[in-house]
């Protein structure tokens, strides 16, 4: 009867896929509660490679129910194209995958939108994954939005989408010189997907409280990660959903009661895809040396991810926020290429010093890293499996970040593939 929450407490891509997977081996249920298919998770079973956007990680596992909650905001054309990817390579999908009524659609405006506003804002961009996010979450709150529940009811949909339209087609016609959208259109494309979704929909936070009630473990998979995140993050470089701990309860549909552990994953640096302020960025080319041996592009856009030294002020700040019982550490192994590590431990704002992780936006553009060098190490580590395997100051370095975040580590990830971590505590 426990919940896991693992989340990013950095700006996404951390290894929450990975993390997920391995965790997942001792879960009955893996959920996604936030954000959409602008996630990329990779999970890596010997020489296959899954890189899932909408559909949680457990998937990858057949005894795992999966279910995407009322706080993901679902495209049911990439749904379908990715549910019919995975069976296609041999796994059950349909049969293990449920989809929340209450999720919003984000539709074909909302991908529209997304990418006039990126466009309308220049070098303001935000660099979103132009999948429609954004929008699609505004639809949902301004009580616009299409529900999954809503395909099943043509009358509804098309009085919704009616709605909808009204400014929508004012802004597409007026304001960016667009062809308004139609009503039947709109319906007929959705309804396309009515019986491939139907028989998926169904209340999952009923479903998982009930599965935790008769003693089963759920995994509440994030996507996206605090910095952003729409509250805490770096506003307006930022997601339009809350990937963090609260969201997890919000978009799941569970309640804390259940929630005994809470999973921070953090790669040995930094990465950050998209714009917005990221302190410790390298330009040099030690940042081409960690992207290279990280293989640091975007696996839902394919974007080279800008690189850094690990942020350790915004870490424990996230750590802290999210109330983390364990922490993930990932990507150890990449930082073998570089001879020395250097990690931030504070910041100096405008010729003063500063220890934590600033409040005002201005002082986080202002920022410049204070480091903390530590010794690198040589050789391959990705066949350790026990601290004691990693090399002298590969542990020194493990123990300086576990101590500094404090939180117990529950995995040290040495590697992509499902069996090169070091797994020290149960956390589902
Ligand atoms: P997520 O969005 O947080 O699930 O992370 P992504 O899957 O977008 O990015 C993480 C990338 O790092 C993927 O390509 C993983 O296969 C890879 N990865 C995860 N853990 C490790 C690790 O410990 N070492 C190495 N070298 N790669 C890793
Ligand atoms: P996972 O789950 C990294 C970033 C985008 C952009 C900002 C807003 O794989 O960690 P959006 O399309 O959400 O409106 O874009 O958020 N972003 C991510 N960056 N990993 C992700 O997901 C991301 N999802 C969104 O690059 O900066
Ligand atoms: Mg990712």
């Amino acid at each position: 009867m426990t919940a896991t929450v693992v989340l990013g407490l950095a700006w996404g891509d951390e290894g929450k896929g990975r993390v997920c997977d391995a965790l997942a081996s001792d879960a009955d249920y893996v959920s996604r509660y936030s954000g959409g298919n602008n996630a990329g998770h990779t999970v890596r079973v010997g020489s296959e490679e899954f890189k899932l956007n909408l559909v949680p990680s457990g998937i990858v596992r057949e005894d795992v129910v999966c279910t995407i909650g009322n706080g993901v905001v679902v495209n049911p054309e990439a749904l379908c194209e990715e549910v019919q990817a995975l069976e296609a390579r041999g796994l059950s999908v349909r049969d293990r995958l449920k989809v929340d009524g209450r999720a919003h659609l984000i539709m074909p405006y909302h991908i529209a939108l997304d990418s006039h506003r990126e466009l309308a804002l220049g070098d303001a961009r935000i660099g979103t994954t132009n999948r429609g996010i954004g929008p699609a979450y505004e639809d949902k709150v301004a009580r616009y939005g299409i529900r999954v529940q809503d395909i099943s009811d043509e009358g509804i949909l098309k009085a919704k989408l009616k709605a909808a339209l009204r400014e929508k087609n004012a802004i597409f016609e007026n304001v960016y010189g667009e062809k308004p959208y139609e009503v039947s259109d709109l319906a007929s494309w959705l309804l396309e997907y009515e019986d491939f979704m139907a028989p998926m929909i169904s209340d999952t936070g009923t479903f998982l409280r009930e599965g935790l009630e008769n003693r089963e473990k759920v995994l509440l998979e994030g996507g996206q990660a605090t910095l952003l995140d729409n509250d805490h993050g770096t506003y307006p470089f930022v997601t339009s959903s809350n990937p963090t701990v609260g969201g997890a309860i919000v978009g799941s549909g569970i309640s804390t009661q259940y929630l005994e552990y809470v999973v921070g994953v953090t790669k040995a640096y930094t990465t950050r895809v998209g714009d917005g302020p990221m302190p410790t960025e390298l330009f040099d080319e030690t940042a081409e040396t960690i992207r290279e041996a990280g293989h640091e592009y975007g696996t839902a856009t394919g974007r080279a991810r800008r690189v850094g030294w690990l942020d350790l002020p915004a870490v424990k700040w996230a750590a802290s926020l999210n109330g983390i019982t364990h922490l993930a550490l990932t990507l150890l192994d990449v930082l073998s290429a570089v001879e020395k590590v250097n990690v931030c431990v504070g910041y100096e704002i405008d010729g003063k010093r500063f220890d934590g992780y600033p409040m005002h936006q201005t002082d986080l553009h202002h920022a410049r890293p204070i480091y903390k060098e530590l010794p690198g190490w040589d050789g391959d580590i990705t066949g350790c499996r026990m601290r004691v395997d990693l090399p002298r100051e590969a542990r020194e370095f493990v123990e300086f970040v576990e101590a500094e975040i404090g939180a117990p580590l529950c995995m040290i990830s040495v590697g992509p593939e499902r069996e090169q971590a070091i797994v020290e505590r149960i956390a589902v």
